[in-house]
């Protein structure tokens, strides 16, 4: 969270800083700021609130470097003195991450008389860097960081040294490498058509940036190499095209998503059957959505290779004491391959001897670096904070994996059955009708998606989706619990969306139907199941989804939950591209 982006070279600094924060706003989108170096002095102008806000600040201002920054507010509310940069004497900086001990950091500060004009975290590091430097600015910066606890990207800029210096440990940060200019973000979008090379720091290291070259440098200053790689951020992922927002654009990439991973997963295919081989357990991790297709990937597993699988949410699994056997594969699922919870969760079990396998379209991650193997989800950049594509490109990848687990052959049937139900996905995305319950959506003070094993799994996605992008409260129950307690909130004001994709359970589906609507709530059904839309087409309002193979179809109910969070949002009069008090990539912990 929290975007950060620096430059130094021979275009005007105000133009690319600004750029780059536009292309980051989807991680954080609370306050924006930006640093100019103007006839050697630090000029920061800096407002509460989107990006665009900078830009009458900044018009018209020349210079060759300069840091900025879009906020997802930790410590201290949104406002103008807690943007960012945050400066002391000499020096500006830009922070993403959380500095854990800046309270104590302040108290000894303020006791030598040092004044602070902001409630953030990140202040400190202003005031440490400056308390240092004494003529050596990455000298400064390594004794600063070594007082840091928790983590950090940061860009550093100072007043009388030409160069800029970056540091980080746990949250990401890249350098762009460009003929006569160089480039450090928080991530490739801020870099994209920028520059033709980046390469990517590691915990610890500190850059030195100027406009001809950068060196690398481990906290004690010796110089470290790091691999310099091709910039394949494309500036087409910000084209919305005709689509009035990103979540419909990507929400029509589903196909291509899909298409996409399962070409990729023949490359990898050999490999992965080496890490796998002798698996006898696997533990399938993620947050939010990614963690919502872990548990399809949980149900793919054990019903193609019966390997006992534990789907846990990443941020709980860390913080227990797991069991890791030698035959325990770690599957860490994250569209962003950033997610501070996820990449500790896999540390650790790393550590206690699992192998891990990152299913992420994130190929230069901190969890792509760390995995033994990646199962590339090919979905390209996804810009709505919402997940879409990613979550459809996880359930290929992981449907594949379960496959190949399970000794088939990833060719004929299967293969072809992706490519049907891409091509029943593209048509959904362009015509599937939600408008009907959309509405009712918008009108319910509650919405509660119900399911039944795969069906269940979805149900957690769509009320999360619904959540996160149109504010109606709701929950995700598997459909046997509602009469062990939700059924109590069911009344007129409430919609329950039902999801029936498998024929033997659709029965049993149809009877939580008949007790909301039996209790005087409303019932929509998202099904494929022609009984069940016949049975139920009288007391609930009926999507019809295509038939499928009964494994895929949660790509098929996927589509339709998020169109009608979407739908909804819209209805409603949100943005659904960026949600409030959410950012994607939640690299804090
Ligand atoms: C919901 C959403 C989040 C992410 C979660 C994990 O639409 O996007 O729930 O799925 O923050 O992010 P990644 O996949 O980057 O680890």
């Amino acid at each position: 969270m929290c975007g950060i982006i620096g430059y130094i070279g021979g275009k005007n600094a105000a133009e690319i800083v600004y750029e780059g924060l536009e292309n980051l706003e989807y991680r954080g989108y609370d306050s924006a700021g930006i640093a100019l170096k103007i006839e050697g002095k630090n000029a920061v102008f800096k407002k509460k609130g989107r990006v665009h806000k900078l830009l009458p600040l900044i018009e018209g201002i020349q210079s060759d470097t300069g840091i900025g920054h879009t906020r997802w507010a930790t410590h201290g509310k949104p406002s103008d003195e807690n943007a960012h940069p945050h400066t002391y004497g000499k020096i500006a900086v830009v922070h993403n991450g959380i500095i854990e001990n800046y309270g104590i950091l302040r108290g000894q500060l303020e006791k030598n008389g040092e004044k602070f004009t902001s409630s953030t975290d990140s202040e400190v590091i202003a005031h440490l860097i400056s308390s240092y430097y004494t003529g050596n600015l990455s000298e400064a910066v390594a004794r600063a960081v070594k007082m840091l606890e928790g983590s950090y990207a940061l860009i550093v800029m100072c007043e009388g040294v030409e160069e800029i210096v970056a540091a980080k440990y746990k949250s990401p940060l890249i350098i762009g490498l460009g003929y006569g200019e160089n480039f450090c973000a928080s991530d490739e979008p801020a870099l994209a058509g920028k520059c033709p090379q980046i390469c990517v720091l590691e915990d610890d290291d500190i850059a030195v940036i100027s406009k001809s070259e950068v060196a690398v440098f481990d906290s004690n200053l010796n110089p470290v190499t790091r691999q310099n790689i091709l910039n394949l951020a494309l500036p087409a992922v910000f084209d919305l095209g005709n689509c009035p927002h990103y979540m419909l654009k990507e929400l029509r990439e589903v196909p291509a998503s899909i298409k996409n991973t399962s070409s990729a997963f023949f490359d990898v295919a050999d490999s992965f059957k080496e890490v796998i081989s002798g698996a006898d357990r696997i533990i399938v991790l993620g947050c939010g959505t990614a963690y919502h297709a872990g548990l399809l990937g949980k149900r793919y597993i054990e019903s193609f290779a019966r390997i006992p699988v534990e789907a846990e949410n990443a941020g709980e699994f860390r913080y227990k004491n797991p069991v890791i056997t030698s035959g325990t594969v770690v599957f860490a699922v994250s569209q962003s391959g950033e997610t501070a919870d996820t990449l500790e969760a896999s540390k650790l079990a790393k550590s206690l001897g699992a192998k891990l396998v990152a299913v992420t379209n994130s190929p230069h991650s901190q969890l792509s670096r760390l995995a033994d193997l990646v199962l590339p989800v090919v979905a390209g950049s996804e810009i709505c904070v919402a997940a879409t594509k990613s979550y459809t490109g996880q359930i290929t990848a992981l449907y594949l994996a379960a496959l190949l687990l399970a000794g088939a052959e990833i060719s004929g049937e299967n293969t072809r059955n992706l490519g049907i139900c891409a091509g029943q996905c593209k048509d959904l995305c362009q015509n599937l009708n939600v408008e009907t319950v959309a509405h009712m959506c918008a009108q319910s003070s509650g919405v509660y998606f119900i399911g039944r094993d795969l069906d269940y799994a979805v149900a957690l996605e769509g009320s999360l989706k619904l959540k996160e992008i149109s504010y109606i409260p709701g929950e995700g129950y598997p459909a046997g619990e509602l009469k062990h307690g939700t059924l109590a909130l069911i009344d007129e004001n409430t919609l329950t969306v039902v999801i029936i994709t498998d024929e033997a359970l659709a029965g049993k589906c149809a009877n939580a139907v008949n007790e909301v609507v039996t209790r005087g709530g409303k019932a929509a059904v998202i099904t494929n199941v022609d009984s069940a839309a016949e049975e139920l087409k009288g007391q609930a309002e009926i999507i019809l989804l295509p038939k499928c193979e009964k494994y895929l179809s949660p790509l098929l109910s996927a589509v339709a939950v998020q169109m009608l969070a979407y739908r909804t949002a819209v209805i409603l009069g949100r943005n659904p591209d960026k949600p409030r008090n959410l950012a994607k990539s939640v690299t804090v912990e």
